[in-house]
């Protein structure tokens, strides 16, 4: 696992702070991302791709927190954005427009007007009928629109079934044999620039291979392509890069992934992007959180703790393991427990037969490997405020967004 978040003097620190100190300062259930983690992972996928100078554009919708968006353009990273609301969000944190890139498979008019308007990068196109959408819109604005499709390529990322893309089951992308006459009717189109091509094959994929065996497809497409006069300057290489849930467990080596793509990259110079939302985010963050009761069952110990399903969806939608940890440990032997949230759904549960030192009401408890679809993913489900989050920088800990209020959940209402 990763050393943002380390065991000093008997307590659990972020950095250099105390989660101790910063759950009194501002309760829980509260998110913590360690600034110095985040700005460590950029640096690792900028140097395993340095030969081919790559645009990151940071997948937001693994943590679109304002202020790690500002961190990531302070980096130099572009932003891959999903929605006009991401868009937005992209823009209120000074992205440069001409660092954005817009996928998703359901693009509305009012979308695409927002991108064009906003200048954006190029759209990954995920369909025929996506594709003349952006036609007629950008027509409509007199503005050309740059354009990138997204291939799905038949390559299974051996991944969970809910996260992976790249396959003839997926809704993403276009069928990779089906490729060529669509780049030949788009590049007819004068309100087109036909100029990339972009792949993304799922997420938390921990084996470099599929990402080599989807790189040769696009190539065999660039390859037909050029022979048809379509010359393309972008090659979008998607994220999905896997990290560290468990402890022994190693978050995917990017240097290893960029050595096995190294040749095909350096055989056509275009320009290449990276869209990584997990891998930037993922380890840097941990959602710390109280526990209420501990209850004794006929089979079963519980530790009933303030942070359930509504904040973190991950063990529930796709029984995701996330190391859960003792802020301050106390001295015991270990027993089984199952780290359950207040909310009233059997799937509502952080950890499962987890073995930890004994619990009290009271106790503070660290979910590690929480900054990637964290805090993205929660809801108010049962009446929940969302939780606050804190970011760690350089030894200063900043509150960046504060906790919803029992007014926000109204707010909305008429
Ligand atoms: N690019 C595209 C087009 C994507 O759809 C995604 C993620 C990414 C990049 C970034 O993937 P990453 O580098 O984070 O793996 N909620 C799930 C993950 C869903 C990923 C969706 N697409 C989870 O909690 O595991």
């Amino acid at each position: 696992m990763n050393d943002a978040f380390r065991n000093r003097r008997g307590s659990l620190h972020c950095e250099s702070v105390s989660l101790d100190l910063l759950a009194r300062r501002h309760g829980t259930p509260l998110w913590v991302y360690s600034g110095g983690a985040i700005r460590g992972a950029v640096a690792e996928v900028r140097e395993a791709f340095a030969a081919h100078r790559p645009l990151i554009c940071y997948s937001m919708k693994a943590n679109s927190s304002l202020a790690i968006l500002r961190l990531m353009v302070a980096e130099g990273c572009g932003i891959e954005v999903v929605s006009g609301g991401e868009l937005f969000r992209a823009l209120r944190a000074g992205a440069h427009p001409d660092r954005i890139v817009f996928s998703g498979v359901g693009k509305t008019d009012d979308e695409i007007r927002a991108g064009l308007r906003a200048g954006i990068l190029m759209f990954n196109v995920e369909s025929e009928p996506e594709l003349d959408a952006i036609a007629r819109v950008a027509r409509g604005l007199g503005r050309r629109a740059r354009v990138e499709f997204r291939i799905n390529p038949h390559v299974d990322a051996h991944t969970h079934r809910y996260i992976t893309t790249g396959t003839h089951e997926n809704k993403f992308g276009i069928d990779w044999t089906m490729a060529e006459a669509v780049y030949v009717r788009a590049a007819r189109l004068r309100c087109l620039e036909v100029a990339g091509i972009h792949i993304h094959i799922g997420s938390q994929i921990t084996d470099p291979l599929p990402f080599a065996a989807a790189l040769g497809r696009v190539e065999i497409l660039l390859d037909r392509l050029e022979r048809r006069g379509i010359v393309l300057r972008w090659r979008n290489i998607g994220g999905g890069l896997g990290i560290a849930y468990r402890p022994g467990q190693h978050r995917l080596n990017a240097r290893h992934v960029a050595s096995l793509l190294h040749h095909r990259l350096a055989a056509r110079p275009m320009g290449l992007i990276v869209e990584p939302g997990r891998f930037l985010v993922g380890e840097a963050g941990a959602l710390v959180t109280r526990v209420i009761h501990v209850k004794r069952g006929v089979r079963k110990n519980f530790a009933i703790v303030d942070a359930g399903m509504s904040d973190l969806i991950r063990p529930c939608l796709y029984e995701a393991h996330h190391e859960i940890v003792p802020v301050q440990p106390r001295s015991g032997a270990p027993r089984r427990v199952d780290i359950v949230g207040p909310i009233c759904e059997s799937s509502d549960f952080l950890g499962l037969g987890r073995r930890l030192p004994p619990l009290r009401g009271g106790d503070l408890l660290a979910v590690l490997g929480a900054g990637a679809y964290g805090m993205a993913m929660s809801s108010n489900y049962n009446g929940r405020r969302r939780a606050a989050e804190v970011l760690v920088e350089g030894g200063r800990a900043m509150l960046v967004r504060r906790r919803e209020t029992y007014l926000d959940l109204v707010r909305n209402d008429r």
